[in-house]
């Protein structure tokens, strides 16, 4: 349970003493952390939802909204097919009308989204190569030139890459156009409006071990290396039970705020009920409680019924606008708190270790063995041998230039912020016998270089 912090401790002593016992009794209820957007800002965090324009007029749903989110997304209206349903003709009013009612709300906005293979009008579906280029560009700068000033961040492009084992980009008409396609919205959404963090947002992304993390994660990485304006990185983080909320999370969000990002989760929802839903979500929450840029958390709707898979009851609110079991874990871990670990200085990449650190006594081996190989890319598998008994171990894979891997498997790795040495751990015990082996993979992007990774192994 909560302990309760000084600030809401004064504030109940201050009812008590001047309002009297009843109100005093009722002031808690009432007292920052008592709804999510409140909870959140005790650690200088957000908590928003998206909203569609068409239910703005229900009032159980706006007193929910109003009452409990601070950060609001237009959960269509401000797509590409909305905003520009022909071409150069722009369409604001559904956009307009959320963003005024989160205005006069004292809400923030983010915005969502400037450039997406999905949801395009007609007209741009059926075109290509310079003048789609052209055609996308003024769509980001009309867009973000309108509503200038009004928004805390922009979705600048959504859902570039490919799902999947590839870690490379999705293909889609606006790819076709060049790989540059994304770096160049980014930079036409800086032009218009210079305020607004400019994000790049993506699903399945949650997972640390996923080659399509893996893929933005190196496209970040390259952005911010060549001063690409990228602000922040948003995870939509859809969950049900064939994708559940990664043990990894935390290390996932972690290492993207490594690279001088904001993190965001972005449009939040998690199939099921129960206790097992809430528990899924209060991971989730304490996954970005954890990291000190991760900024806020929105979820993809109000109630189960507004949602965009409403038969999942994915959100925090049943039909009736009843909290659920997943509504008080979210507020009671947002009040909780979380061990934030500030996040390394992105600019110095970690040295290679040239010699392993001091190993506690054990000891052990790491042989390299190849797997398959492709045009592209290769399998590696690492074989962890116990020189003696062993209680744990670790293991760091150096690639080198422009080699990248991509997957792993069978560990839980991390990364140095050059992305050269991967650092693989077990995931869970690594006491190994004398003698007794183990086993962790990966796949290498190699872009031409063959080259075997150099490895070490560290026991304890
Ligand atoms: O408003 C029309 C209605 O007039 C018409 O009768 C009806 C018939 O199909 O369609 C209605 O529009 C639907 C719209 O939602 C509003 O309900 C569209 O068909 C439907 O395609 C659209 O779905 C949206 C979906 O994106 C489209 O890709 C969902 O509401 C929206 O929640 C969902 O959001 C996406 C994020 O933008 C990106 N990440 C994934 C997320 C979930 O798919």
């Amino acid at each position: 349970m909560t302990t309760p912090r000084p600030g809401r401790l004064t504030a109940a002593i201050g009812g008590l003493a001047v309002a009297g016992l009843s109100v005093a009794l009722a002031l808690p209820a009432a007292a920052a952390g008592s709804t999510l957007q409140a909870a959140a800002s005790e650690s200088g965090r957000y908590f928003g939802t998206a909203i569609a324009a068409n239910r703005l007029s229900d009032s159980t749903y706006t007193t929910i909204a109003n009452r409990e989110f601070n950060m609001i997304t237009a959960e269509n209206e401000m797509k590409m097919d909305a905003t520009e349903p022909s071409q150069n003709q722009f369409s604001y009013g559904n956009g307009d009308r959320i963003v005024s009612w989160a205005r006069q709300n004292g809400k923030q906005v983010r915005g969502h989204a400037l450039a997406w293979h999905s949801q395009q009008p007609g007209w741009m579906q059926n075109m290509s190569g310079t003048s789609l280029r052209n055609a996308m560009l003024n769509h980001v700068t009309q867009v973000a030139t309108h509503y200038k000033g009004q928004i805390y961040a922009w979705d600048v492009v959504n859902e570039a890459f490919a799902d999947g084992s590839s870690g490379g980009r999705r293909d889609s008409n606006l790819q076709r156009t060049g790989n540059d396609w994304i770096e160049a919205a980014f930079r036409a959404a800086r032009a218009a409006d210079p305020a607004a963090k400019l994000c790049y947002n993506d699903y399945n992304t949650d997972n640390w071990s996923h080659a399509k993390t893996q893929g933005v994660y190196n496209m970040v990485r390259d952005f911010k290396s060549r001063g690409v304006p990228i602000d922040c990185v948003g995870f939509q983080a859809h969950f049900n039970s064939g994708n559940p909320v990664p043990s990894n999370y935390d290390t996932t969000l972690r290492n993207f705020a490594a690279l001088g990002v904001d993190v965001q989760i972005t449009e939040l929802d998690i199939e099921g009920s129960g206790s097992s839903q809430a528990q899924q979500y209060q991971g989730v929450v304490q996954a970005c409680l954890s990291v000190s840029r991760c900024t806020g958390i929105t979820v993809w709707g109000v109630r189960d019924s507004d949602s965009w898979r409403a038969s999942g009851t994915p959100l925090l609110f049943d039909g009736s606008g009843n909290k659920k079991a997943a509504y008080t874990s979210v507020l009671n871990q947002l009040n909780a708190g979380g061990t934030t670990t500030p996040n390394p200085t992105p600019t110095t990449p970690a040295p290679t270790p040239t010699t392993p650190p001091p190993t506690g006594g054990g000891s052990c081996t790491a042989t390299y063995s190849e797997g398959q190989k492709w045009s592209d890319r290769f399998n590696g598998t690492v074989t962890i041998r116990a020189n003696t008994n062993i209680s744990g171990w670790q293991s760091t894979v150096t690639v080198r230039n422009p080699q990248r891997i991509i997957a792993t498997w069978n560990g839980s790795p991390t990364w140095d912020s050059s992305g050269n040495v991967m650092t693989m751990r077990p995931s869970g015990s690594g006491a190994l016998s004398a003698g007794q082996t183990t086993s962790f993979g990966f796949t290498v992007q190699h872009g031409g270089n063959w080259t075997w990774p150099s490895l070490t192994c560290t026991a304890s």
